[in-house]
């Protein structure tokens, strides 16, 4: 039986081949494999967030994806935020917010971010998205998440409190955390 697999895929732009055993996940291919050791490792089980990086414009927690499944994508770490020196304005404005204290949760705070600003900007709505027309008083409001909107979902607090609610930081920087998300989505 074959226990290992060869793979290729682009990590930040850049082209990356290798052979990993089918166990190993995407974060263990970044940080073990590729040298991107900026997403992190809390729990390894889907549940801190620490680990989230882009798959295309998606956010995925690598802790929970087999590093073969991802063969052939296009997957942004922290790492590939940046524009050489320039900073992504999640990154500028989390900095100017203060919006970390100790950083573990960070990486994968602004790769969050990222994506859940993009998810707004198309329309997805949340769990605390209004509805566009008004439900029957007798309907309790039950958002539909697969539903997008025509127009951008503006960025409210409670809107960042629950698109972000899947990153946990036990330092609780999250009051800086939703000011530095909804300016960069400004
Ligand atoms: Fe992946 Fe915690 S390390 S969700
Ligand atoms: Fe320390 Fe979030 S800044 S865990």
């Amino acid at each position: 039986m074959t226990t290992t697999t060869a793979l290729s895929l682009h990590l930040n732009g850049e082209p990356f081949a290798g052979v990993v055993d089918n166990r190993t996940t995407l974060l263990d291919l970044l940080r073990e494999h590729a040298g991107l050791t900026g997403a992190k490792k809390g729990c390894d089980h889907g549940q801190c967030g620490a680990c989230t990086v882009l798959w295309g414009d998606r956010r995925v927690n690598s802790c929970l994806l087999l590093a073969v499944a991802v063969d052939g994508a296009h997957i942004t770490t922290v790492e590939g935020l940046a524009d050489g020196e320039e900073l992504h304005p999640v990154q500028r404005t989390f900095v100017e917010h203060d919006a970390f204290q100790c950083g573990f949760c960070t990486p994968g705070q602004l790769c969050s971010a990222v994506a859940a600003i993009t998810e707004a900007r198309a329309g997805w709505p949340s769990a605390v998205t209004p509805p566009q027309a008004p439900d029957p008083p007798e309907v309790p409001h039950r958002p539909d998440v697969r539903s997008r909107s025509p127009r951008p979902v503006e960025l409210t607090g409670a809107e960042v409190r629950e698109r972000m609610s899947g990153n946990l930081c036990r330092c609780g920087a999250y009051p800086h955390i939703v000011d530095a998300v909804r300016e960069a989505a400004r």
